[in-house]
């Protein structure tokens, strides 16, 4: 029994609480939840919700996050978005070992290098970062894609003074609204194909589900008041491309990309937003009357999948909010010390990066620490390309001018059917051995990942 969408109210993930000044603790486990009326779906949650507690990290503030896994599966959590020492970033192999004697593991094959936390680990996260919308997410090797669609994502919100200056609508008027597809089974159950171990070729170009969920809800709505609202957008599907529109109409002020505020803001009429992509927007809803609604389409499909969610505006209120014209100053465009090419291609049966079926440990690069570079990517399908720790500005596709939706920093850009796209990442933060892959998430576990070691 689908809703009618627009009839589930918007859920909002609670804000992680910490147990001391500095440290949280979240625990992954195995629950049921509602999530289609009247049926119960199990979830692999942070603290047993999907998507998981929302993170509000500050600059300059260092967390611990003491993640236990009570699921019946190892897991590995990735800040994405992160500028995270190497032992915290989330390595594929990096394993957080079922707590309290699941035997689960011992079925799974081990990879060389295998690390095993028992039951618990220490993420360390000194988030010396710009403001900015990060979320986190499993990154176990082989499995990642099953375990983010049963449940294992959330967001991390990073806040610093220069946005703290700028009166940002805030509080009930700032909406994270992380949005994923799924497919549901006749009893409520999430349905991932994968039923063996090992790769399905069916579903080489990924799984997309029909039921389109904002916050763990299938097309949720949300009443607003006519005055701005902040909106920090998440493409968390596996495998979904999204192209956001608002109907009947209107425009996005985008002030934030990946990796933190734009100097000004840029407006749109569209959003493409490829898996692990994020947008800060604002949408100023007193351009609608009062008592009227503003849907969130998906102009990419037609159908279930082309609705998202629905605001309904209620009525006037007092808005202090502003966006203003300068919004921050991010850093400046570095000067690169080098060219590197990175080739995303099907080749036989697997997704490979440079003709590589990725192993851990294969080491594609090594960037100096404090130097930029120019990565071209190059592809024949659609591979939104992710770089963990290093950020990014688009430089150019196919040789042109980016599209105006790339504008800022960013972690993840959308590399399109033989498309050539030239980027320029900073390795700043820390030495050590990080990855980039395809963020299709089976295209990842099907091996479309590599290790670069910042050196
Ligand atoms: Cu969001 Cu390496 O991933
Ligand atoms: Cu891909």
């Amino acid at each position: 029994p689908m809703p009618a969408p627009f009839t589930v109210p918007l859920p909002i993930p609670q804000v992680a609480r910490p147990v001391s000044p500095g440290l949280y603790e979240v625990t992954q486990r195995v629950t049921r939840v509602e999530i289609l009326p009247g049926l119960r779906t199990e979830v692999w949650g942070y603290d047993g919700t999907f998507p998981g507690p929302t993170f509000e990290l500050r600059r300059g503030e260092p967390a611990t996050v003491r993640v236990r896994n009570e699921l019946p599966v190892p897991t590995s959590t990735h800040l994405h978005g992160g500028v995270t020492p190497p032992d915290s970033d989330g390595y594929p192999t990096d394993l957080v070992i079922p707590a309290g004697g699941h035997s689960g593991h011992s079925a799974h094959m081990t990879h060389p290098g295998e690390v095993h936390h028992e039951g618990t680990k220490d993420y360390r996260y000194p988030v010396g970062q710009r403001a900015a919308t990060l979320w986190y997410h499993d990154h176990r090797m082989d499995y990642t894609a099953p375990s983010v669609w049963q449940g294992l994502a959330g967001f991390a919100l990073v806040r610093d003074e220069e946005e703290d200056a700028l009166s940002l609508p805030a509080g009930e008027r700032e909406l994270p609204l992380l949005i994923c597809d799924r497919s549901f089974a006749e009893d409520g159950s999430f349905r991932y194909p994968r039923t063996h171990e090992g790769h399905d070729s069916d579903y080489m170009e990924g799984v997309e589900g029909d039921v389109i969920l904002v916050n763990g809800a299938p097309w949720p709505v949300h009443e607003v008041t006519a005055t701005r609202y902040r909106l920090r957008l998440l493409n968390a599907s596996n495998a979904r491309r999204l192209r956001l529109r608002l109907a009947p109409g209107g425009r996005f002020t985008q002030i934030g990309s990946d990796s933190g505020l734009l100097a000004a803001p840029v407006r749109h009429d569209t959003l493409p937003m490829a898996p692990g992509e994020r947008y800060d927007v604002v949408v100023d809803f007193s351009a609608y009357p009062v008592g009227s609604t503003v849907t969130l389409v998906n102009t990419l499909a037609d159908g279930p999948a082309g609705k998202v969610m629905r605001f309904v505006v209620a009525r006037r209120a007092k808005d202090d909010s502003a966006v203003p014209t300068t919004l921050s100053r991010p850093p400046e465009r570095p000067v690169p010390v080098t060219t590197r090419s990175f080739d995303f291609r099907r080749t036989g049966q697997s997704w490979t990066i440079n003709g590589r079926v990725y192993r851990p440990g294969d080491l594609l690069a090594r960037p100096r620490l404090g130097t930029a570079e120019v990565w071209r990517l190059t592809s024949d399908f659609h591979h939104p390309v992710h770089l963990h720790l290093a950020h990014f500005l688009v430089l150019a596709r196919n040789g042109r001018p980016p599209a105006a939706t790339d504008a800022g920093w960013k972690d993840t850009v959308d590399v399109r059917p033989y498309e050539v796209v030239d980027v320029l990442a900073r390795f700043e933060g820390y030495r050590g051995r990080y990855m980039l892959h395809c963020h299709n998430l089976e295209h990842e576990d099907m091996a479309m990942m590599a290790d670069f070691e910042v050196v």
